[in-house]
């Protein structure tokens, strides 16, 4: 017996009809991908990369973890950031975050989550190092909401301090980094004006 059936047909009717506006799409797919964008976000089930900003398969790179880390020692992230980067040169890599993050909200409370606690360790450093300005904002949500931004500008840093993107600069390659949150309640995409595309301009954070 075949399970989750009902999402292998799903699969067949996507597929027809993926065919049926493009029949030659999927050979030439198959044969490359091109895409431009390289994705990191959150593993929230309710953002979708492709679909919140209108991409087909092979135009956005994607890399999602829980509360959209860059971190200096995963190996995971950085080995997507290199291909994407060196391989694939893609020109544009796009930090998005989210509203209402469960991962964001885990990291500020005094609960114990379980294993998931180390890798949130990271999200508490950047209240640590923002301290000063969440703390002063009186309601929970809206703390919560600015952690959220401030998490993507963090991890942002983090993919301009890579190896990786830094090497890109040196020899010319053209690559902006962008910071992005995403509104679970009206599906917008909020744009933090942040476009990193040299060094120099991340003095400013
Ligand atoms: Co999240």
């Amino acid at each position: 017996m075949k399970v989750l059936e009902k999402l292998f047909e799903n699969n067949k009717k996507w597929a027809e009809s993926v065919k049926c506006e493009d029949p030659d799409f999927f050979k030439r797919l198959s044969e490359q991908q091109k895409p431009e964008y390289l994705w990191i976000g959150c593993s929230d089930s309710r953002v979708p990369a492709n679909e919140i900003v209108g991409m087909m398969p092979g135009e956005v790179f994607v890399h999602r973890n829980i509360a959209n880390q860059v971190i200096h020692t995963d190996i995971n992230c950085l080995s997507v950031i290199q291909y994407a980067v060196d391989v694939l040169k893609v020109k544009h890599i796009i930090v998005c975050g989210h509203y209402g993050c469960g991962g964001i909200r885990a990291a500020m409370d005094d609960k114990e989550h379980g294993l998931i606690d180390n890798w949130l360790r990271n999200v508490s450093d950047v209240y640590k190092k923002h301290r000063a300005e969440v703390d002063n904002i009186e309601s929970e949500e809206l703390k919560t909401r600015r952690m959220c931004e401030l998490n993507v500008i963090e991890q942002v840093i983090n993919v301009c301090e890579t190896t990786v993107v830094r090497n890109a600069w040196k020899r010319g390659q053209e690559l902006a980094i962008h910071g992005w949150v995403y509104g679970l309640e009206d599906g917008i995409l909020k744009d933090l004006n942040m476009c990193v595309t040299a060094p120099e301009d991340l003095l400013q954070y």
